[in-house]
């Protein structure tokens, strides 16, 4: 065992005021899902990223769920997704009762390869869920201009990326745009190593005033407003507390400083990696601005070894990292529903070997950031 001090790959920032926010909501006796910091932080974050409405839930997983039930698809109806991304995106799309279609991911971002978006549209296509991976906005243009020509809804997962930007170039104008303004609905998670945390929670961000008013029914059991415990619709127990958001509002007040704090750890790592030739790490595309979620690198086929042994090797020094996702279409839970039968994603597969994260914690401190960078080197040279 190394007695070195272990540096967390992920520890979230919680301030006294914060907390203070926390107690008080839990002095008011506002402790389940009613509460004046309910609509202030669904208020708070839908303004933050440009948007008319948030409905806050229970995580980023049942965001995406409601955002993809309120699809109202049929069976075999078809929404693409990247295979490189958690399993909440393919459960939301099967829980709806259709089908995944699978996208590899983009060598240089790790989102989904766009150009690979078009070859996949098939008649039964009715959604694109672009997620934004690490950190790092997916380029969006070419789906948003997908979507417009085949009629497509496109849910926008966003838990990765909060504060991050895309310099949109349709029409001829350059805008820049938060992450999680695209798109039919967006989804943001707030779990404890996000940007913004409530602790566990999630929301659901969009223009389109009929669908919030939808997705808060269904966020709360479909209870009617015109006669309680009647039900024309099923719905979900997916409620966020008011003590979560309390938490929440005052973290929003924050992001600016935390997007910062990000982007400094991203470019100190980008500094002490760069000379490494036996890595590839995260990038920063023209129109893109990464808020470096996790700082992820990838060992090139070159390198002696892996992402595992270089973990473990890592692990001994006391440094504690992550692996990278495994791609939906190398899943056995998947596999064994007939899902995804001889699909192959070299990109994909690639990343899930060579790559893994460093610790990226807001409270990361610039030593501890340089014994990360000395460790790698040491067991790279
Ligand atoms: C891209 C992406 N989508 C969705 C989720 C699910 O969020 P939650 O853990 O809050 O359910 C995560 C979680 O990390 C994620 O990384």
């Amino acid at each position: 065992m190394s007695t070195l001090a272990h540096i967390a790959v992920s520890e979230p920032s919680i301030q006294q005021d914060e907390i203070d926010a926390v107690n008080d909501a839990v002095r008011s006796g506002w402790i389940s899902s009613a509460g004046a910091y309910l609509n202030q932080f669904e208020t708070a974050w839908a303004a933050y990223c440009g948007r008319a409405h948030g409905v806050s839930v229970t995580s980023g997983t049942t965001a995406l769920e409601l955002a993809v039930e309120a699809l109202d698809l049929q069976p075999g109806d078809e929404v693409i997704i990247p295979t490189f991304t958690i399993i909440s995106c393919v459960l939301a799309v099967i829980r709806a009762g259709a089908t995944p279609v699978l996208v590899d991911a983009d060598p240089i971002t790790w989102c989904m390869d766009t150009a690979h978006v078009a070859r996949r549209i098939t008649s039964r296509t009715r959604a694109i869920m672009p997620v934004h991976i690490y950190g790092h906005p997916c380029d969006m243009d070419p789906l948003l201009d997908l979507a417009e020509r085949h009629g497509l809804a496109i849910i926008e997962d966003a838990a990765e990326a909060h504060g991050a930007e895309y310099l949109s170039r349709r029409g001829g104008t350059s805008v820049w745009q938060r992450c999680g303004s695209f798109g039919t609905s967006s989804t943001f998670s707030f779990y404890a190593n996000k940007l913004i945390t409530t602790g566990e929670g999630g929301m659901i961000l969009t223009d389109d005033d009929a669908l919030a008013a939808r997705l808060r029914s269904m966020r709360n059991l479909a209870f009617r407003a015109d006669r309680r415990f009647y039900h024309t619709e099923l719905g979900h127990q997916y409620r966020m507390t008011n003590i979560q958001a309390a938490l929440g509002v005052s973290q929003v007040r924050r992001v600016g400083e935390l997007v910062k704090r990000k982007r400094w750890i991203g470019e100190a790592y980008r500094e002490q990696l760069a000379d490494l030739n036996m890595l590839e790490l995260p990038t920063e595309e023209p129109w893109a601005r990464n808020i470096y979620w996790m700082y992820g690198i990838v060992l090139r086929d070159d390198a002696k070894i892996d992402a595992k042994e270089l973990a473990d090797r890592l692990a001994t020094r006391g440094v504690e990292t992550r692996p990278f996702f495994v791609g939906m279409h190398e899943q056995p839970a998947l596999l064994e529903r007939g899902l995804f039968k001889d699909e192959h994603c070299p990109v994909s597969e690639r990343l899930t070997r060579r790559g893994l994260y460093l610790p990226s914690g807001l409270g990361l401190t610039e030593i501890q950031l340089s014994r990360v960078c000395h460790a790698i080197q040491e067991i790279l040279q």
